[in-house]
Order: structure tokens, then sequence, then C-alpha cells
């Protein structure tokens, strides 16, 4: 998507063509820093550290990691220890094992001296793939949005919530919850999106917002607890959110929060959609209950961080010391509370006979 008019994904291959960029997203939305990264460590790092993150995003940046570790060895033992090194960086995404899986079986049969070359190559299609897959999201996706435009008075706009980062920064290119959105407002359809502020890091009041605002989408940020009620007063035509992981159930994991939403939605009669690429699905999880959530640091809810009047960001603390923090990052909406799953294949039901049936090459994937 446009950066102040230039176009930009979320990773690439840098020109001296061993070296991969990336947007820093931990200095948005106050500054669009270029992070360059060269080896395996500091691929890892920049998942852990979430200078990268979102779901398909962490995935494309483990690819690109195993590439910079074959470039530095492409030894057996180095390939072992950059799959061990990247798959530990974040828990609950299950594109980072996909991405790794695809990498290190596309590396494991060759010859190390064809290694680096073969690395780049497959870490690219995983890129490329991810913004075609995107696409497709967002065309299929648009057909929901549409299908609720023309339920409404010609012209009136559709209301849509959103929770976290499911938009390009999210991805390579396009986002996923986003994408749909981004089709329906170039196409000229009005479209607002509600955009919860996601505490404790606030993707989407530094990061959705940013690059809606940044695309002419027109928007509003919620404090977190404000979705329900905007639906009970008929303000929210449609939910889409993002999502780290479906079980083989269609139960869905995301940012934490989305479940709330999912039962105000269930409970207003809103339309609650969850929009994923198919690596994002695990058909070695039977349902949610097995989807390992991530528990992170303390400080990301006891400090906030922003940018003060006079320019300088600054971290402050907004809890009283010594009170006790728990930080889950990730919740599972149950599979009943979905209406649909806007996939690259199309809208599913969320159930294990749709998801099969349009991914049948996955059923036998871990
Ligand atoms: O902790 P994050 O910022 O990596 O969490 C991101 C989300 O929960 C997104 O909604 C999810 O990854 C879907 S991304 C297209």
């Amino acid at each position: 998507m446009k950066v102040d008019g230039r176009h930009f994904r979320t990773i690439w291959l840098e020109p001296d063509r061993w070296s991969v960029g990336a947007i820093d997203q931990r200095r948005l939305p106050h500054e669009f820093i270029i992070a360059r990264l060269v080896s395996a460590e500091e691929a890892a790092d920049a998942i852990r550290t979430m200078l990268v993150r979102g779901a398909p995003l962490i995935g494309a940046t483990a690819a690109y990691g195993m590439a910079l570790a074959m470039h530095a060895d492409p030894s057996d033992a180095a390939l072992d220890r950059a799959y061990k090194l990247l798959i530990a960086t974040r828990p609950t995404a299950i594109n980072l094992k996909w991405a790794l899986d695809q990498m290190a079986a596309a590396l494991r049969p060759l010859a190390p001296s064809v290694r680096g070359e073969a690395a780049y190559k497959r870490a690219g299609e995983i890129a490329n793939e991810d913004v075609g897959i995107n696409q497709a999201i967002g065309s299929h996706g648009l057909e929901v949005i549409e299908a609720i435009a023309a339920t409404k008075k010609a012209g009136d706009t559709v209301n849509i919530l959103t929770h976290c980062n499911a938009g390009w920064l999210a991805t390579v290119d396009w986002g996923t919850a986003t994408a749909p959105i981004y089709r329906a407002h170039d196409m000229g359809l009005n479209v607002h999106v509600w955009v919860d502020e996601t505490r404790p890091r606030n993707q989407g009041a530094s990061l959705t917002a940013w690059e809606l605002g940044h695309h002419g989408v027109p928007h509003t940020v919620i404090p977190d607890n404000t979705g329900g009620h905007l639906m009970q007063h008929g303000m929210v035509d449609l939910a889409i959110v993002g999502t780290d992981r479906v079980a083989a159930n269609g139960d869905v994991c995301n940012k934490i929060g989305t479940y709330l939403k999912a039962l105000a939605a269930r409970d207003n009669g809103v339309p609650f959609y969850v929009a994923l690429p198919s690596p994002t699905i695990d058909f070695s999880i039977k349902d949610g209950r097995e989807i390992p959530i991530e528990q992170r640091a303390a400080s990301e809810v006891t400090h906030m961080s922003g940018r003060t009047a006079d320019g300088r960001i600054e971290i402050v603390r907004v809890v009283p010391e010594g009170s006790p923090i728990a930080n889950y990052g990730f919740d599972v909406t149950p599979a009943r509370l979905v209406t649909g799953l806007i996939t690259e294949r199309g809208v599913l039901r969320p159930d294990h006979a749709a998801l099969a049936s349009a991914f049948p090459e996955r059923t036998g994937t871990r």
C-alpha cells in the first residue's frame, strides 16, 4: 500500500539481493523507520520484539530469516539451528510454523551449495503468495460488504468494526480484515471503520488508524470497551477481524478482546466475520482450547508510550507500582459466534467440513 504516495510492502529483499528490509512497526504511528535485517538472529529479534507482527508477516519474516541463515551458512546444522531459533519467537500465530516448514521442505533435499539461492526464492514466493491471497480475500470480502450495503439506503455508510491490526502492516500487503475494506473504499462504497484501540499494545490506535488514514478510509478510533454500546445502537453493520490461528473446527484465535466483541455482536445480531489466509488454518488442532496463548511482558500493561507535545517519544507508567499484572495476548472465539470465514477460496462456514472441503491439501498437515 502507499505511504505518502510511495508503494511499500512490509518486508522486502534489499537491492543488495541478500539483506532484508522491513518497516519498524514499533515506531509507528509517530515515525516511519525502515529496519535492515542481516541475520537469522536479527529476524528472530524482529519477530520477538514486534518490529514486525501480525500472523502472515511473522511467517514471511521467518522465511526471510531462514534465507539469511542459509546466506551465512547453508549446512544442515545451520538450517536446524535457524528453524529452532525462529520457531521459538512467538507461540500463537501458526503462520510462523507453516512458513518455516515450507522453507525446510524446500531446502532440506538440496545440496548446501544451492540452498542460499533456493531459500531467497522460496521466501520471495511466500511473500508474493501472501499478497495474492489477501487480494482474493479482498474480493470475497467485498461481496459481503456489498450485500450489507444493498440492505441499506443507496449511499448510506457501511460501518465496520475491527480489532487489533489485521491490515497491510500485519501481512506483506493489503491485509486480511482490511483487504475487503480497501476494495470497497476504492470502488466508491461509503465505508467507515470503528477501530478498537486494542490495549495493551494499541495496534488498532497506532497501526490500523495510521494505515486507514494513509489510504483515506474514514475511520474512528474507539476505546476497547465501546463496541458493545455501538452495536446496541445500530452503529455497527458488521465486524471483520483477523486471526492468528483457526482450529480444525473453525474456532478462531485472535488478539485478546476479540471474543468479547463476538459475544456483543451475537447479542445484537451483528454479523461477525473473520478474514484469514489458508496458512492460518491449523488442521492438527481439533478446537480452540488447544491453541497456545502467548503471555507477554507486564510492562506492556503497566506502561504506555506516546509522543509529547514537543515531539519526544516518552514511556509513562499507568499502573501503581506493585500491582500484579496478567497479559494474555490472544483469546479464542468459538466457531458458533462466527458468521463466516473469509478466505482466499471464498466465504466459508466456520466448521471442519467447510474448511476441509475448501482446503483438502492442508488437512493432513501439522
Ligand atoms: O500480537 P500481534 O500484533 O502480532 O497480533 C496480531 C493480531 O492479532 C492480528 O489480528 C492477527 O495476526 C491477524 S493478522 C492479519
